[in-house]
């Protein structure tokens, strides 16, 4: 076979064989196809789209580049979640501490910052000396110790997740059902779970921007996990203003720890709940989903939740003093506040548009090497629907650059409208899928 034959041949858009797609996935696994060509098959995929089959051989041969983690000898239900991409997206780092002080034991492999969207492990990497990158027997051994660990993608479980992802973040390859789909359940399947949560994100900071395609991509990776033999369900949530109020890596992580405190914004806490609630039921240590809130509720108000999160961040090798000194994580060296220039009320608050300001401070990556800012990013002062007057402080801006500000201050200035009328607001969660 030639890569080239693949790449013409999803070009012109006939369905590729499972052979051939193994095949492909093979070779990118092994280094034998270059990265130029992977991109071109990427490319060709956005744009010509996979059918049910292709979707599911690209998942089954993504798993089966590493290896399925076999966690059998930790007892219990092992679950996980996981979302399509958002802003402010921070849900992971709050409710994965959350169900595992409720003795859910959670093995989460996340990702990096992808396109306009912030990354689980780069908002990990901002604490200083933890570790992402753990070898199959650390991650066991972390799971086993404290119930919960939080790793990458490595090269023995999802290695070609791990090159795919790269290069869709930096090639606008993102925003496609298949790719999506086989990205997020292969390294699901692989790591080992037997329960799954799915926050399916929709609108204008989502890489699903309308409400069907994101319901059919829900539907196919449900599809998929359940065919695999994980327990899978999904929540449609909408994604049209940052998740709660920080954007940015650093900022990010003190809004998570300030969240496990009890002090976090309410709707981000609501959603962590309601996710850590899915992943208690799914790991069995309950069969009532009112006994499991209570329990997640508990955690909460108890700092049950929080010690869990320091647990971690320990058997991670990272510093647990941060959660108790905010001073230890990187600061950005400016702040710049953007003030309301007319009274009104606050129209809009785009999420994609405020995930670009954040990446064109830093916080995220340009090219697969750039090393990304842990300390930029925004506070966002309002909320949609808020009345504000002339020179309210609407967004603080965290930044090193005074190039990078112009450019985010640009983008915020089209990001925020504000109006004379009420918005229409979407409810944070629209629809369940696959619950039982
Ligand atoms: N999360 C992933 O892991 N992959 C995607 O493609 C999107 C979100």
């Amino acid at each position: 076979m030639l890569a080239v034959d693949i790449i013409k041949k999803k070009r012109d858009g006939l369905a590729l064989s499972r052979g051939e797609i193994e095949w492909f996935v093979a070779g990118l696994t092994t280094g034998a196809i270059p990265d130029y060509q992977a991109s071109a098959l990427l490319m060709a995929i956005v744009i010509r789209g996979m059918n049910a089959e292709e979707t599911a051989a690209l998942t089954d041969a993504m798993v089966r580049s590493g290896i399925r983690a076999d966690l059998s000898d930790i007892s219990g239900r092992k679950v996980d979640k996981h979302s399509t991409g958002g802003v402010g997206d921070k849900t992971s780092i709050v409710l994965a501490p959350l169900a595992a002080a409720c003795g859910a034991i959670v093995p989460m492999m996340s990702g990096r910052g992808l396109g306009h969207t912030g990354g689980t492990l780069d908002k990990l990497e901002s604490i200083p000396g933890f570790r992402i990158a753990l070898s199959f027997d650390e991650y066991k051994a972390a799971l086993k110790e404290v119930g919960c660990a939080l790793i990458g993608q490595t090269s023995e479980i999802a290695p070609a997740d791990k090159t795919l992802y790269a290069l869709r973040d930096v090639t606008a390859t993102i925003e496609s059902l298949p790719l999506i789909t086989a990205s997020i359940m292969s390294k699901k399947i692989a790591e080992g779970i037997d329960g799954l949560v799915l926050d399916v994100t929709t609108g204008r900071g989502a890489f699903m921007k309308h409400e069907d395609e994101a319901r059919v991509l829900a539907q196919t990776m449900v599809t998929i996990g359940r065919q695999a033999g994980v327990r899978t369900e999904a929540i449609l949530t909408t994604m049209d203003t940052p998740r709660g109020r920080a954007v940015g890596n650093a900022l990010e992580i003190v809004e998570c720890v300030e969240t496990l405190k009890g002090r976090g914004p309410k709707d981000l806490e609501r959603l962590c709940v309601l996710l850590a609630t899915r992943l208690v039921v799914l790991a069995g240590v309950t069969d009532s989903s009112d006994a499991a809130e209570r329990q997640v509720q508990r955690a909460l108000t108890s700092g049950a939740g929080l010690e869990k999160l320091r647990a971690i961040i320990t058997r991670q090798g990272g510093d647990p003093t941060i959660l108790d000194d905010y001073r230890r994580l990187p600061s950005a060296p400016h702040r710049r506040v953007l003030h309301a220039s007319a009274d009104g009320v606050v129209m809009r608050l785009d999420a994609g548009l405020i995930g670009r300001a954040s990446m064109t401070l830093g916080a995220g990556r340009a090219t697969v090497d750039e090393t990304i800012d842990a300390s930029v990013g925004l506070l966002v002062e309002v909320r949609l629907g808020d009345r504000v007057q002339k020179g309210h402080p609407l967004i603080e801006v965290h930044y090193r650059d005074a190039d990078r500000l112009d450019a985010a201050l640009a983008l915020l200035e089209q990001a925020i409208v504000i109006g004379g009328e009420a918005p229409v607001a979407r409810p944070l969660v629209l629809e369940t899928i696959g619950f039982e």
